[in-house]
């Protein structure tokens, strides 16, 4: 996949407007850009495909790679957030005729065809905590032909040290709070 660039501009992103999902999910204008920018400027990989869109969420992952021309996404949600999925898909009743939501864990569900794509938001604060990344890797396992690709295919964790005195000593307290401290 090559490095898209994270801006809406001057294109026809589908929208969340009038869905009533919850904030937290439907602010992540950034996050949205750039897997926005991903797909489309890597149309060729999803034309035509069969894709998985693992932990759809609000399903706008699902609505991105069908623009992309993509045959089939398959949708997978495992909580209630599905339902908010299939009411903003159906919202666009022209890509929605090439996407299924489907409720449950990937872990769990059956697919009927095998994947070319694997679409997935699977990054928890420091990239593995939620432990969405297993999931994610379960849906290759089970889903993606040995051909596929997955949207993203890597992650990395960078870190830099500093030091800040007040979080420290708030941070400090909580332990003492919790641990006897000397
Ligand atoms: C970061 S959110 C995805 C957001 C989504 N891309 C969007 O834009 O709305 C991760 C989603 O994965 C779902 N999820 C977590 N583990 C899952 C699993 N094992 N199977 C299916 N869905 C899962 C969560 O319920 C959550 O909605």
């Amino acid at each position: 996949m090559e490095r898209g660039k994270s801006s809406l501009q001057g294109v026809g992103v589908p929208s969340l407007q009038g869905v009533g999902v919850p904030s937290g999910v439907v602010d992540q204008g950034v996050s949205q850009g750039t897997y926005y920018a991903a797909v489309i400027e890597n149309r060729a990989d999803f034309t035509g495909r069969v894709v998985v869109d693992v932990g759809a969420g609000s399903g706008i992952l699902s609505l991105f790679a069908a623009q992309a021309g993509a045959k089939h996404v398959y949708a997978v949600e495992a909580s209630e957030m599905a339902e908010y999925a299939r009411k903003l898909i159906a919202g666009n009743p022209t890509l929605a005729q090439r996407i299924t939501v489907i409720k449950g864990r990937v872990e769990d569900v059956e697919l009927p065809e095998k994947a070319d794509i694997l679409i997935s938001e699977p990054m928890g604060t420091l990239l593995v905590n939620e432990r969405m990344l297993e999931s994610y890797v379960i849906a290759r396992d089970r889903f993606l032909t040995p051909t596929g690709k997955m949207f993203p295919g890597v992650g990395r964790i960078h870190m830099a040290p500093f030091t800040d005195e007040y979080l420290f000593i708030e941070i400090a307290n909580k332990v003492c709070n919790v641990f006897v401290c000397i």
